[in-house]
């Protein structure tokens, strides 16, 4: 082994992976090298030194709520200035498809999982047909950048190339790839293997979104296309939308750097991120940081003090991407406690019951606290909102159609369709070509239409 990483891996506790070294065939000791070498071993030291205070609470009297604009204001007059920008070409869509989906339990990218109600279109169908119909109504081509991972990208592009870009134009989908950091052992620190010759290596969180913008030149090629403002989402989200103008018109006409969309909270304990505001700026505070203390406060009228969740909802400028992503490196890496399977010493497989280690992600929020103007948005969370995270219970596939069949019953009956008493939810499903909102849908339904279910609605 070279001298200088021996070296490096003494003087940074990773000593045992010398002799595990010395056990391997030629290639793959060059193999491990290579990995070792590009991985900082002592800002790696470093993080699991810090590990059980990498979280600081910001000052809790200077935590103040924020304020939530209404869609409602202006409506049509930001739906206008949204389409306009949408149809300008100034508007790109970035949707984050990384994770690993191990909540979940799936081997494949979660954006493959079945998803709408009748029809069991993926989750990557469904956005890209929201993508889709968005782009005829702009008269344009919106670019649609995909943030993958090394655990997802090649599964990815081969089911958008075996469904033929599901009618979007190959050129229009960039697919781009998110760094990886090792994980580490629980109570040691140090970096396990998956394989051999393969470090165990996680996908860097959503957060890594803005250094694989930088380093892949894709942020300065939006820039160059006259990209101004990027709509970012999660993949797992089926109910949310797309490049909503309304929300598009509201972050310009506020000449806002970074907006968001908020739901309310509907516990103190409510899994979501929490958004606070601390002098002027706005950020967020993860619902495992959030003393119980501050989730339960209340204000004046009984309601919760702070009351606004993430979604991840996001809608950037693309000049205050450029400004942040120069000092991305300087975002917090935030660590979590995972089962992860690995080698031991003997190279021999260990399948963990309970965590067994650290594995380091970086979160897009932490840029928040760096706009000056910034913008947050109500809208429900029935209407917006439905992750796919496990594979039962809460957040499962199961909840996410529920949801949909639900928003589509609102959606009917805003359109004035008289809905058949039922005793469990009828499955309907509202394809998004032919309505993406309740407006959409009134003006697309003859005046007796009459629901029979399950429903399925698409041109
Ligand atoms: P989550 O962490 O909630 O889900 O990511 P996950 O990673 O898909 O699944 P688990 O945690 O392993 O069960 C929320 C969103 O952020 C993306 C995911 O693809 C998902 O859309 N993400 C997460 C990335 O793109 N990269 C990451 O490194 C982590």
């Amino acid at each position: 082994m070279r001298q200088d990483l021996r070296q490096r891996l003494l003087s940074t506790n990773q000593g045992r992976i010398i002799s595990r070294w010395e056990k391997l065939s030629p290639h793959e000791q060059s193999l491990v090298e290579q990995q070792l070498e590009a991985i900082d071993l002592e800002f790696l030291a470093n993080l699991f030194d810090k590990r059980n205070s990498s979280f600081t609470l910001p000052d809790v009297e200077k935590i103040a709520p924020v304020p939530v604009l209404q869609p409602a204001t202006n409506f049509a007059e930001a739906k206008r200035e949204g389409l306009s920008s949408l149809a300008k070409g100034e508007v790109g869509i970035l949707m984050v498809a990384g994770g690993q989906g191990s909540r979940l339990g799936t081997t494949q990218p979660k954006g493959t999982w079945p998803i709408t109600p009748i029809t069991q279109k993926s989750l990557f169908q469904l956005h890209s047909e929201k993508v889709l119909t968005l782009s005829k109504k702009a008269n344009r081509d919106i670019p649609f950048m995909i943030m993958t991972s090394p655990a997802t990208h090649d599964q990815t592009v081969a089911f958008f190339n075996s469904q033929a870009f599901f009618g979007l134009k190959k050129e229009q989908v960039i697919f781009f790839t998110q760094g990886t950091m090792p994980a580490v052992d629980l109570n040691t620190g140090e970096i396990l293997f998956e394989e051999p010759a393969k470090v165990f290596a996680s996908p860097d969180g959503h957060g890594g979104t803005l250094t694989a913008l930088k380093k892949t030149g894709l942020l300065e090629q939006l820039k160059s296309q006259g990209i101004r403002h990027l709509f970012f989402f999660q993949v797992d989200n089926p109910l949310v939308q797309i490049a909503d103008p309304v929300f598009i018109g509201h972050h310009i006409s506020h000449r806002s750097q970074l907006s968001s969309k908020v739901i309310l909270k509907d516990s103190p304990t409510d899994k979501l991120g929490n958004f606070i505001q601390v002098d002027g700026r706005c950020q967020i505070i993860e619902y495992s940081d959030l003393p119980m203390e501050l989730a339960t406060r209340k204000k004046h009228d009984g309601s919760l003090f702070i009351d606004t969740g993430n979604p991840a909802i996001h809608l950037f400028d693309v000049d205050f991407l450029d400004l942040v992503c120069s000092n991305a490196a300087a975002l917090p890496f935030h660590l979590a406690r995972k089962k992860v399977p690995h080698l031991d010493a003997n190279l021999s497989k260990v399948v963990p019951e309970k965590e067994n280690a650290w594995k380091f992600e970086r979160f897009i929020f932490d840029i928040f606290p760096n706009a000056e103007r910034w913008l947050l948005v109500s809208t429900k969370r029935d209407e917006e909102f439905a992750p796919l995270k496990n594979a039962q219970g809460d957040d499962s596939p199961e909840t996410a159609k529920y949801a949909q069949s639900k928003l589509f019953i609102q959606w009917l009956e805003k359109a004035g369709v008289k809905i058949p008493a039922y005793s469990t939810t009828p499955e309907i499903e509202i394809c998004p070509s032919f309505a993406m909102d309740a407006e959409e849908l009134s003006r697309k339904l003859p005046s007796n239409f009459q629901a029979k279910f399950p429903l399925l609605l698409q041109d």
